[in-house]
């Protein structure tokens, strides 16, 4: 009724029904309008949700034809008066369904009894308790009193539950007929005409989430790597200046002892820079004294005794480690003024591979690296140190297996006891730095230097359960997950990385 106010009730309830359960789009339409009137204070509404029962189709078919008990019961002849009916008969006239069902209930009630191979009816005329309350279930939507009953229905597929959200609804102070526009600004024009004094403002509504602004954020990898960094400053590093991303071979291989004959020097896993062709020159003393160990040994080494060629030591190529850096260093180290000082650094960057891309594998990737330059270190100390470190990332059982780099001996790859996945990771490659590497470079006889290196993706993809090291960095990657992404802590970690 809208032709007056006061012929509205102060509350009424919006009946909504059965719509919810089919249609929820009018339900959230109905929910919206409500809301949407709550906010003028034109109304204020509770919501109710009642539940009632409908039939099933095959509770129907009882309201109609009665239960399988009765018809079974009804198509036996009296005992005495007949020929017994065996199930197969019993299924052409009622067919499976009723005949299994209806044959095991009316047994069970006893309204029929088993006489040669068939069926004989056992009772006089039973009463359908099952269309009775099926036909009380549909004329009230209930059975009133009786849960089990309820139960027992339900759980035989004979009716089902409906959910039913009413709204009752009253009058709020604001209540009108119409919905007033509110003003949401104070204007120029409202003030100047004065329309400010009549008009009814839209209230703020200090709980609204606001727009999320717009923010630079770090990439995953630059999040990890801040906690490595972390974990090196806290021990004493200091981190070296990786940003040669091209390097000559000398320093990427030849003053690290690695033979100039080396797979790993090939085009296929090495990247050259066509231009510039050639390097500048390194000090043509330290030169000359790795020239002659590779060719000639030296140190206590034999060398390798195969030709060295100044060109393939000029060339230029991305450094495909950055153990080139640490080389770099600890020969400035050796020759800095007041001479060698025992040193600890490290450094986390950029390295290249010409390796084919897969799930795992890029062309480009961070590696972790730190070196220990001091007298008189041992292999024990580089266990030690490893133990140290790695237990600050969160890893606590380690192993090492001994393996093979050119330019350590030992060297050995380190192993993490993975708690989830029950089994040990490899997590990084080590080793004792040559004296054949070390020694040209003029340091002391008795400095040893440790070494490490891993790579920043691993890590950086278990913590961010990554599958893909496409979708971590390139084009591949989901700018939005970048910026959600939180940081990590890698001693809170419960997983090797
Ligand atoms: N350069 C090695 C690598 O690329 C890592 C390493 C650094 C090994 C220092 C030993 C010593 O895997």
């Amino acid at each position: 009724d809208q032709s007056s106010t006061s012929t509205i009730p102060d509350t009424r309830i919006l009946r909504y029904g059965d719509v919810s359960l089919s249609s929820p789009d009018a339900q959230l339409g109905i929910r919206s309008a409500l809301d949407s009137l709550v906010s003028k204070e034109m109304v204020i509404y509770d919501q109710i949700t009642t539940t009632s029962y409908v039939l099933t189709s095959e509770g129907e078919e009882i309201v109609r034809e009665g239960s399988h008990e009765i018809r079974v019961w009804k198509v036996l002849p009296v005992k005495g008066q007949g020929e017994a009916i065996g199930v197969p008969d019993l299924k052409k006239l009622l067919g499976d369904e009723t005949t299994k069902i209806g044959q095991m209930r009316a047994f069970k009630n006893k309204w029929i009894a088993k006489e040669g191979s068939g069926f004989v009816r056992a009772v006089e005329a039973p009463s359908d308790e099952t269309a009775e309350q099926l036909r009380i279930v549909l004329e009230k939507g209930d059975y009133p009193a009786a849960e089990a009953v309820l139960k027992e229905l339900q759980k035989r597929k004979l009716i089902q539950p409906r959910k039913h959200i009413h709204y009752s609804i009253s009058k709020g102070p604001q209540f009108a007929l119409e919905v007033k526009q509110l003003e949401t600004d104070l204007t120029v024009e409202m003030l100047q005409s004065g329309a400010w004094k009549d008009a009814s403002f839209k209230q703020y509504n200090f709980a609204a989430a606001g727009q999320p602004t717009e923010h630079g954020a770090l990439h995953p990898l630059l999040k990890v790597r801040e906690e490595f960094r972390q974990i090196f400053f806290d021990m004493g590093f200091t981190e070296m200046p990786t940003n040669r991303f091209v390097e000559s071979a000398f320093w990427n291989f030849d003053a690290m002892f690695v033979p100039q004959q080396h797979p790993a020097r090939e085009v296929q896993d090495t990247f050259y820079v066509k231009e510039p062709v050639k390097s500048l020159q390194p000090e043509s003393a330290y030169y000359e004294r790795i020239r002659k160990v590779h060719e000639e040994g030296g140190y206590g080494s034999i060398g390798y005794r195969a030709p060295f060629s100044k060109e393939e030591s000029e060339r230029l190529l991305l450094r495909t480690h950055t153990t080139a850096t640490s080389t770099d260093m600890l020969y400035q180290i050796a020759n800095q003024p007041g001479g060698f000082k025992p040193a600890k650094l490290f450094s986390i960057d950029r390295v290249f591979r010409n390796e084919a891309t897969d799930a795992t594998h890029l062309a480009e990737f961070h590696q972790v690296e730190g070196v220990v330059a001091d007298y008189d270190i041992t292999l024990g100390h580089l266990m030690a140190f490893m133990q140290e470190f790695y237990a600050r990332t969160g890893n606590h059982k380690l192993r090492f297996k001994p393996a093979y780099n050119p330019y350590t001996e030992p060297s050995m790859e380190v192993f993490a006891w993975h708690e989830g996945l029950k089994k040990w990771i490899e997590i990084a490659n080590s080793g004792m730095f040559r004296p054949e590497m070390l020694e040209p470079m003029g340091l002391p006889k008795g400095v040893r230097v440790l070494g490490w290196g891993m790579s920043l993706e691993r890590p950086t993809m278990i913590k961010y359960k990554i599958q893909d090291i496409r979708t971590l960095v390139g084009h591949k990657t989901d700018l939005s997950l970048v910026k959600i992404r939180p940081a990590v802590r890698l001693e809170k970690g419960d997983e090797t990385f």
